[in-house]
């Protein structure tokens, strides 16, 4: 058969045709089936709550999941942000969810205090999942997803402007998570100091590029209710755990002198807004989105950085046991230049220690010689004293015995002195003349 037979048989094969059933089958239960494993399975949901110590983070997660979670309180004395996820397995009708909060403790309270644990935070947990995917025994089934699904971003109800750390914040963090903006405690702020507010807000986030998370329009079923939940964006929430009577009923409110604020009433706050938006829509799509769009291009990057692309220059398949002969013979050849690196570096240091030991062995070498020669010169004038000091001794003794000589002889004479006297006074003058006698 000639090859382009081949190929236009291939691509005959590629093209599936459609039948008609003659009867009931049953694969219409697909759907069915994939609810029935997902609820046996459970879920999994992970908020992050970024935003200044005392904002309402927690208050508003009582709120928003009408429980009561162990919370601290933060205290403003952290020496950096410190992310605090804590899990809980929460139950609504026979659908289980694990759902883990993760507070970013210290965020904005003093300077040195940005986001950078935070993005860490998140790529950790992709990290984790991709270490998981890796693993030759996977088990992604029963594995706890951390990644985090949407990032609750509590603005501090000012009325003017975001903060530059919003901002810089929001944008490190826009490629990684599912940002949701909420302005916090929106009762401390009035009604038309907030549509301003909003307003505001959403043109520096635009100017700025960041990219917040936008509920999807995508399917039917929900593109109108969040084509316009879109357009109230950041959304201005109060929250409270107090009960409040109104009318006959006990509502959720924070009450004032002047009032009452509802929680739940539209009319007052986007509360239900939120809770809608994230919980009751669009919590598959968070979730989606993370896997789809943040994982992946988490994926992407660290398996580029480690060498792995999906076609060559000529653009030949991805192939995974070329890729990593690749990089294995990169690796080699990498440590063996090292390995010769480190022997040259170990020869040189040898040489050049030798080449010291050799200097210092000349100068103690000199340093002997010469103290040799002096040592010599030392002992030469020693000799010379010594001989001089033999001779003046020896002088002295010759003196010495002369002088002895002469005393004996004049004793000598003395004794005679009664029988010749005469002839002593004769010769007195002539004794004298002899002690006068110098003696060489
Ligand atoms: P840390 O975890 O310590 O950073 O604080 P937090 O952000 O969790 O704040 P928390 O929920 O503990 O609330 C701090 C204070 O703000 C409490 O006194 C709350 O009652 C109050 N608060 C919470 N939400 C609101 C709100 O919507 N409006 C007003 N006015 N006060 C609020
Ligand atoms: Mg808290």
């Amino acid at each position: 058969m000639a090859a382009t037979d081949l190929e236009r048989l291939s691509n005959v094969e590629q093209k599936p045709r459609s039948l008609s059933l003659g009867g009931h089958v049953g694969f219409d239960s697909l759907p069915d089936q994939l609810v029935s494993k997902s609820v046996t399975q459970g879920f999994s949901f992970n908020i992050l709550c970024v935003g200044e110590t005392g904002i309402g983070k927690s208050t508003l997660m009582n709120t928003l999941f009408n429980t009561t979670f162990e919370t601290e309180e933060a205290s403003h004395h952290e020496e950096s942000v410190r992310l605090r996820p804590q899990t809980y397995d929460l139950q609504e009708s026979s659908v289980q969810l694990k759902l883990t909060i993760v507070d970013a403790v210290g965020f904005g309270d003093q300077i040195n205090k940005d986001e950078r644990p935070i993005v860490d935070y998140i790529d950790a947990q992709f990290e984790n999942y991709l270490q998981e995917e890796l693993k030759i025994r996977r088990s992604l089934f029963d594995y706890h997803d951390t990644r985090i699904h949407v990032c609750l971003y509590f603005i501090t109800p000012t009325g003017h402007s975001l903060k530059s750390l919003d901002l810089v914040t929001m944008k490190k963090l826009d490629s990684k998570v599912n940002i949701i903006p909420i302005i916090a405690k929106a009762d401390t702020i009035s009604k038309s100091e907030l549509h301003k507010f909003k307003i505001k807000i959403m043109g520096e986030l635009v100017s700025n590029g960041v990219q917040i998370y936008q509920f999807p329009t995508d399917d039917e079923a929900v593109a109108e209710i969040n084509a316009v939940m879109n357009a109230h964006l950041p959304f201005a929430v109060v929250g409270s755990t107090e009960e409040v009577k109104v009318g006959n009923k006990l509502v959720r409110a924070r009450q004032y002198p002047w009032g009452v604020v509802q929680v739940e009433n539209e009319n007052h706050c986007d509360f239900v807004k939120l809770r809608e938006m994230l919980i009751r829509v669009n919590m598959e799509d968070l979730r989606e989105q993370t896997h789809s769009r943040h994982y992946e291009l988490y994926r992407r990057c660290k398996l580029e950085e480690m060498g792995f692309q999906d076609s060559d220059g000529d653009s030949q398949p991805f192939s995974l046991q070329e890729t990593y002969e690749a990089k294995r013979k990169e690796f080699l050849s990498e440590l063996q230049r090292k390995e010769e690196e480190m022997r040259q570096m170990f020869v040189n240091k040898v040489k050049e220690t030798e080449l010291e030991l050799k200097e210092k062995e000349r100068e103690l070498h000199e340093k002997f010689e010469h103290l040799k020669r002096v040592h010599q010169e030392e002992k030469r004038k020693v000799e010379d004293k010594r001989r001089e000091l033999e001779e003046e001794t020896n002088a002295f003794n010759r003196r010495k015995a002369a002088v002895e000589a002469l005393q004996s002889q004049a004793l000598h004479a003395t004794s005679q002195q009664p029988l010749r006297k005469d002839k002593d006074k004769k010769k007195a003058s002539g004794w004298s003349s002899i002690y006068s006698v110098t003696i060489p």
